[in-house]
């Protein structure tokens, strides 16, 4: 055995990053086992990567003598159930974000993890394993910036997936579940506090189709947090320029500023519009490196005995402060946790 044995399910837009990653860039790790319904997906991306095992059913990756390990990245609803089952079956997890679409799933995790104290459970905040964010926190945790006063993140996808957007929104849980958790998990990371009160607003302002679940193609909330930090999220699918994730931490004696220009790199483009930086495309290109980091943490982790510091309680945590914001958006009230 040349490591811990990872079968990995879904095959969509993240889940061929994370099997591309598991078979070439993870340490103590093979890639032995490929799901997904789409069977010729499947085929295709198994016979690139040279994976043995092939499944169109999840149950039956379970039943594999040669899997140790999971990662799911399969839609959104079918975490929970599916963290239960391969906790059952033996084997260890590692969950794409959001642990579960409604906060009931996400207690039903909870006791499967709890069921298996002796196995692995992570859940997918890849933010704190990308290197920008993990040295702004060490900075903060330093006292560095002092006390933190204001805590600003933004979540822009491009407009030009707004069809993927749309097609998804039926069971993504919404803006604030699906992107703004994101933004939760890092609130609750950089200030070592909880939410205390919410007020959220935004609205269709370019695709009606989200105004069908009750949720905006553009939405915000600004929220008080018990250490007295002030918050503000935005969530957005309609930036002209590209994929934009940005934080801000006002603190008594400083600021920091990550990403406030979504740079591709450092090359500044001088022609005939001028002088331009160029922007992230998208996620995976922005948070490569992280969704690297994150699988080696999980793979360590059951190497070494450890459990991560990403818990299943955080996962619930952040699913009930983004179903709180939404409640603030649907109801346009302030909310108090
Ligand atoms: N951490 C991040 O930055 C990040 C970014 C994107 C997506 N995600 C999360 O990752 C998950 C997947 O997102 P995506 O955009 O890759 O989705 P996607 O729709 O592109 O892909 C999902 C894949 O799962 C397969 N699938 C569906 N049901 C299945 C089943 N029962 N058994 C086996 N395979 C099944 C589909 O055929 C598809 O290939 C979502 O939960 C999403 O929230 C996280």
């Amino acid at each position: 055995m040349s490591g811990i044995r990872i079968g990995s399910l879904g095959l969509g837009r993240l889940g061929i990053r994370h099997a591309e990653n598991i078979a070439g860039k993870i340490r103590n790790a093979e890639l032995a086992a490929l799901c997904d319904v789409d069977a010729a997906k499947l085929e295709e991306t198994a016979g690139r990567l040279n994976v043995k095992h092939r499944f169109t059913s999840f149950e039956d990756m379970l039943r594999c003598g040669d899997v140790d390990a999971v990662v799911l990245a399969s839609p959104s609803a079918l975490h929970t159930g599916q963290t239960a089952a391969a906790l059952a079956a033996g084997k260890h997890v590692f969950s794409e974000k959001p642990l579960g679409v409604t906060v009931a799933e996400c207690r039903e995790a909870e006791k499967a993890v709890e069921a298996h104290p002796d196995l692995v459970f992570m859940l997918g905040f890849m933010r704190r394993f990308d290197e920008s964010y993990r040295y702004a926190h060490d900075k903060v945790a330093a006292g560095v910036i002092g006390r933190p006063v204001l805590f600003r993140s933004y979540s822009q996808d491009p407009e030009k997936f707004i069809d993927g957007a749309i097609a998804f929104a039926p069971h993504s849980g919404g803006q604030f579940l699906d992107m703004a958790v994101h933004d939760i998990d890092l609130a609750r990371w950089f200030t070592g506090s909880e939410p205390e009160s919410v007020y959220a607003i935004g609205g269709c302002y370019a695709h009606s189709e989200f105004a069908r679940y009750q949720d905006g193609d553009n939405v915000s909330c600004l929220m008080k947090f018990k250490n007295d930090a002030m918050v503000f999220l935005f969530a957005g699918r309609t930036a002209p320029h590209g994929y934009n994730v940005e934080t801000e931490i006002v603190g008594t004696r400083g600021t920091l500023r990550i990403a406030s220009v979504p740079q591709k790199n450092l090359v500044e483009v001088l022609d005939a519009h001028g002088v331009r930086r160029e922007c992230s495309e998208n996620f995976l290109e922005r948070f490569g490196t992280a969704y690297v980091n994150e699988v080696q943490e999980f793979v360590d982790c059951i190497v070494t005995g450890r459990k991560p510091a990403v818990t299943v309680y955080d996962g619930t945590r952040v699913s009930k402060i983004a179903y709180t914001c939404k409640s603030a958006f649907e109801q346009g009230k302030l909310l108090f946790f």
